[in-house]
């Protein structure tokens, strides 16, 4: 029995409404006094800083827009409103990685008037910042220009990132360098580690009908700046005030783990539209999928098709068989035949291949207890899916399919719009509101980025967002490196659920019958397979490999018996790019799961502090083998058993390019 969760309000309480001629500062601290916010206006300009725990994170920075027709807040500005407030609550998620999230902060709002009002509001919580303006009614409907919000940093630091602005959106390896020698436009959530060792993370929380923002650092300086990712003709938003802007946050930690145990982002958000969305059901799957990318199946129509009847149905009595509650298929729709790129795609996503009988499958998939995942890839011809998408869900919804993958593969939206402008957030935004009509969740591929939406809209359940599984099958640049899922957990993953598609067993891609068979392969151990189960979270979690390839396997238990739905994370160990070491427990049993991975042999050691005291557990360990090395003897894997309780450390040797996952079931005392 979990304790049922307390939500209140312990103080809501207007601390202080000022209204004077102007002021020249203003500060807000958190509740426990460790972040403070302090904004200045000089010569009639509005600059905040924000220093953590005594250090200066972030040095006096602008804020402000230009409007299309003319400076807006950049021009002097008076500051003559100032208000605070305090909020103080638990709230639960209706599925995640954690139940109960703390949401406590000290809220500050500063109205300025003079040129053309405007309000700033800032949250102030012990773990980060987060700010948003908020435009009055009487703008009516302006066009943004450029955002001026600025943050700048310490000269020392160091820096992962992605650029911004390229074909493939977020799907590319990270970089990692000196803040300074960054020079380029890059994605949230920028990871940042400075000199004292503190780390911070960019990133924003609640886009809603805005562009995305992503960060200009320029060669040579620490001073970030926001840049709007536009529309094809080059204005950043169409704005209809009265309007609040997405939330621009900053998270603050003492190292890299701490920055995982930040809520900040899901805190700002809304609470849920869609009550507890009961229907949202985390799970398992596997899916005509992987075959298509190893190249041995098509997605086309023809000889080599995947989505057949008879194959659906062996995936389907493999997930029954198998405790999985997911089947999804891709391929099954008339509208496009084999060619990614080029335009041209005209999906119908109400009719089927006539070799995949929709209702039969799904009929015999309730008869087993196992669901059908559907499949809509639009090409990123949003035009054409918009004007089918009621019916398309409806279509869906019809044959009981809760769940909808949708894909994007494009360089461009309508082959004119970034996938992450303002145009994409509203279009992403109108799927996920569709679907929901219809009780489906949706799990979004070439997506826009996560800023904790899913608080508001708990159907939009996972996404892709980054380089997953499928580019150690062909992406013919050497696939994801070692170090690609032990930097994840520190920059794409802070911004939520990722639908990675981990549990490749054929680890040297035996299968696949395409091009570039040496280089193509996973880059990892058979135990570091496992362990991404815990590591990367999502509530809609596949088992991507084969069924043939699972069959007779004993590491395939682990896959059988985690879950994908958390009661507690707690991340124990990190260095990004080199390892980290997180343990969760179910939040349908009091079982915990352990998930570590490491570039280079060590050690992790894991205290079991978090285990019930005096309780005795069974631990599984499913760990690199004595002589496991990712390059050289990747399926090298010990399963063991032993009695564990809280008091106890492990002490799991992690192979090169290896992990290990571990199952700890609560054991019953007579
Ligand atoms: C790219 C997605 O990431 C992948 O999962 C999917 O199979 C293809 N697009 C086809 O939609």
């Amino acid at each position: 029995m979990k304790h049922p969760v307390v939500i209140g309000w312990t103080s809501a309480l207007l601390l202080l409404a000022a209204c004077r001629p102007s002021m020249e500062e203003a500060v807000v601290t958190s509740p426990g006094g460790q972040t403070r916010v302090q904004v200045r206006i000089q010569d009639g300009r509005p600059t905040y800083r924000v220093v953590w725990n005594g250090e200066e994170v972030v040095t006096d920075s602008e804020l402000g827009f230009d409007l299309t027709d003319g400076p807006y807040f950049t021009e002097p500005v008076e500051l003559t409103h100032l208000s605070f407030n305090n909020r103080s609550e638990t709230w639960e998620q209706p599925w995640g990685e954690q139940r109960e999230i703390g949401n406590r902060y000290r809220e500050m709002k500063l109205r300025f008037t003079g040129g053309r009002h405007l309000t700033i509001t800032f949250r102030v919580f012990e773990d980060g910042v987060g700010f948003r303006y908020s435009f009055p009614a009487a703008l009516d409907s302006f066009a943004i220009a450029a955002e001026r919000t600025r943050f700048h940093l310490p000269d020392s630091a160091r820096a992962w990132w992605i650029a911004a602005y390229q074909n493939d959106r977020f799907e590319y390896l990270f970089n990692q360098t000196d803040l300074s020698a960054v020079g380029d436009t890059v994605h949230t959530p920028f990871t940042v580690r400075l000199a004292s060792g503190t780390h911070l993370s960019i990133h924003e929380a609640a886009l809603t009908d805005f562009p995305s923002a992503t960060l200009v650092v320029p060669a040579g300086s620490t001073d970030v700046g926001i840049d709007l990712v536009p529309w094809s003709n080059g204005i950043k938003a169409y704005v209809q005030a009265p309007f609040h802007t997405p939330w621009r946050t900053i998270r603050l930690a003492a190292d890299a783990k701490g920055l995982l145990h930040n809520y900040i982002d899901l805190n700002l958000n809304e609470p849920s539209k869609l009550g507890d969305a009961e229907w949202v059901r985390p799970g398992k799957y596997v899916g005509i999928w992987w075959a298509m990318h190893l190249g041995t199946h098509s997605w086309a129509s023809g000889p080599t098709h995947g989505a057949t009847t008879a194959e659906t149905k062996r995936y389907i009595d493999f997930a029954a068989a198998n405790g999985l509650q997911g089947v999804l298929v891709e391929g099954w729709n008339p509208g496009w035949d084999g060619q990614w790129f080029g335009g041209g795609t005209r999906f119908i996503f109400n009719q089927t291949h006539p070799d995949f009988d929709i209702s039969e499958v799904t009929r015999y998939a309730r008869e087993k207890g196992v669901y059908l995942i559907g499949h809509h890839e639009t090409g990123g011809d949003t035009r054409n899916y918009e004007a089918q998408l009621d019916s398309a869900m409806a279509f869906y919804a019809r044959h009981g399919v809760p769940v909808v993958k949708t894909g994007y593969v494009a360089h461009r939206l309508d082959g004119t719009e970034w996938h992450h402008g303002q145009y994409g957030v509203r279009h992403y935004r109108l799927v996920t509101e569709t679907a929901a009509k219809y009780r489906i969740a949706v799990n979004i591929h070439e997506p826009i980025k996560d800023t904790g939406i899913r608080r508001t809209w708990p159907n939009e359940v996972s996404r892709e967002g980054a380089r997953g599984q499928e580019f150690n099958a062909w992406s013919g640049d050497g696939g994801n490196p070692v170090d690609h899922v032990a930097i994840l957990p520190f920059t794409r993953l802070l911004a939520g659920p990722m639908d990675y598609t981990p549990g490749i067993f054929d680890l040297m891609l035996e299968a696949k019958a395409g091009p570039n068979p040496d280089r193509n392969r996973i880059h990892g151990t058979l135990a570091r397979e496992l362990s991404l189960y815990v590591i990367i979270h999502s509530p809609v979690q596949m088992a991507a490999d084969l069924p043939e390839h699972y069959e007779g396997q004993p590491a395939f238990a682990f896959i059988r018996d985690v879950p994908a739905d958390w009661e507690t994370s707690l991340a124990l160990e990190g260095e990004i790019g080199q390892f980290v070491t997180i343990a969760r427990q179910d939040r349908n049993s009091e079982d915990w799961y352990v998930g570590t991975l490491s570039v280079e042999p060590r050690t992790a050691v894991v205290p079991l502090d978090f285990l019930e005291a005096g309780q005795p557990y069974q631990a599984t360990l499913y760990r690199d083998g004595d002589r496991a090395d990712w390059r050289t003897r990747p399926f090298d894997l010990e399963i063991e058993t032993r009695v564990v309780q809280a008091g106890d450390t492990l002490r799991i040797p992690v192979a090169p390019g290896g992990g290990a996952a571990v199952r700890m079931v609560r054991m019953t005392m007579q």
